[in-house]
Parts: structure tokens; C-alpha cells; sequence
């Protein structure tokens, strides 16, 4: 056996809306698969049936904050319950596109929800279960409109926002990062999509992880 796929991992995702991490996110996996590793590929708010249903609601229905973040933490309750932890027991990695880090930048950051109302929604979620690694995709604001103006999607409740809310939401990221050097990443997202699949396959070779 691969000894790379015997213990599992948890890497997430995250930075404002437009940042390129949906490509990125599927070099690494593709890459992963190639190295053997079992991997699991998610994406909050979803990532089971309920939480699906529940991300429909949270990105198209205007809510209260406080709504907001409860929401978004019974998703993610359901998300470790059926697929997190299960695979990362069986020893899979698991890839998902955001996770608590996303409740603190857009909800705490930019909705101006208060901190202790997330920490305390975290301590009750999942208390011991912190990502293994956290990428965070950094680029200006102004820059991630431009892409997600580009990709012809309608744009979602999120994505509706001003530019000063993505700016506070970019500034909660990077003092989250600060506070766990760690655990966070930090990517400068304006590079070429090829470039930063290149540094995130040589950081997973410096980490000894692959
Ligand atoms: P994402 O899947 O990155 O959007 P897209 O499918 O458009 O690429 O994220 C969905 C939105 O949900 C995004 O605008 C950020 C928001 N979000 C929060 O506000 N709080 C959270 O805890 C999470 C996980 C996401």
C-alpha cells in the first residue's frame, strides 16, 4: 500500500468569491489520485443531501445573520457526521471547498456577526476537528469581481455584495491566517491558474505528504 493513503487528511479551501479555487481544487484531487491517495471531494454549505437543501436556502433566501450562521453550522454538523469524519476514520483525505474559516470571513468579517456567537457554534460543532492545512487564495477584491462577472453564472446572494463587504470578509481571512501560520497558506490567487498548481504540488512534497 501507498504509504501516503494511510493516514488521512483534511485540506481546505477558502478566500472570496472569485479567487480560482474551484479549478485548484480539482488539480489537487486529480493530482492526489494520481499519487494513489483515496480522496473525498466536498464543498460547504453542501456536501450531503440535507446540506445541499440547506445551501440552497442560504444562498438565495435573505436571512439574519445570526440565521445565517446557525445554518451554516447544522450544515456543516451533518457534513462531518456522514462524510468528514468517516472518511478521514477510513484513512481517505478529504478536499473540501471551504469550511469554519468561510462563518468567521463572511459572517463574523462581513455580516458583522459577533465572534463569540461563531467560536461558541464551532466549540459545539466540532471541538476537536481543526483542517489539516488551509489554503487561502488571496487576490483584490476588485480582481475576484472581475472573474466571477466573467464566468457568466449569475451571481448569488454572496456574490451580490459590495466591494467594501469583500474587503472586510478578505481582512477577517488574513487575521485568521495570522493567528494560525500553522495551518493556513497563503496563495497569492492573481498568479495563473497553472502556476499555483504548480506550488500547491510542490507544498504537498514539502510537507512530506506526498
Ligand atoms: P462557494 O461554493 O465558494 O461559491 P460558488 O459555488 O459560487 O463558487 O461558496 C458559496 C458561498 O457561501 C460563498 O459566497 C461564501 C458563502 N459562505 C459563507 O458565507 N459562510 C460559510 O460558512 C460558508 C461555508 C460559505
Amino acid at each position: 500500500m501507498n504509504p501516503v493513503s494511510q493516514r488521512g487528511r483534511f485540506i481546505t479551501f477558502e478566500g472570496i468569491d472569485g479567487a480560482g479555487k474551484s479549478t485548484q481544487i480539482s488539480a489537487l484531487v486529480d493530482l492526489l489520485r494520481v499519487h494513489g491517495v483515496d480522496v473525498v471531494q466536498s464543498r460547504e454549505p453542501g456536501g450531503t443531501g440535507l446540506g445541499e437543501r440547506l445551501r440552497e436556502l442560504l444562498l438565495n433566501v435573505d436571512m439574519h445573520v445570526d440565521t445565517e450562521a446557525m445554518l451554516m453550522f447544522a450544515a456543516r454538523r451533518e457534513h462531518l457526521a456522514c462524510v468528514i469524519e468517516p472518511a478521514l476514520a477510513r484513512g481517505a483525505w478529504v478536499v473540501c471547498d471551504r469550511f469554519s474559516d468561510a462563518t468567521y470571513a463572511y459572517q463574523v468579517g462581513g455580516h458583522g456577526l459577533e465572534a463569540a456567537r461563531c467560536e461558541a457554534l464551532e466549540a459545539w460543532v466540532h471541538p476537536q476537528r481543526q483542517p489539516d492545512l488551509t489554503l487561502l487564495f488571496d487576490l483584490p477584491p476588485e480582481v475576484a469581481a472581475a472573474r466571477v462577472a466573467a464566468s457568466g453564472a449569475g451571481p448569488d446572494r454572496f456574490e451580490r455584495e459590495q466591494r467594501d463587504f469583500f474587503e472586510r470578509v478578505r481582512a477577517a481571512y488574513l487575521a485568521r491566517a495570522a493567528r494560525d501560520p500553522g495551518r493556513f497558506q497563503l496563495i497569492d490567487a492573481v498568479r495563473p491558474p497553472a502556476s499555483l498548481s504548480a506550488e500547491i504540488g510542490a507544498l504537498m512534497t514539502q510537507r512530506g505528504w506526498l
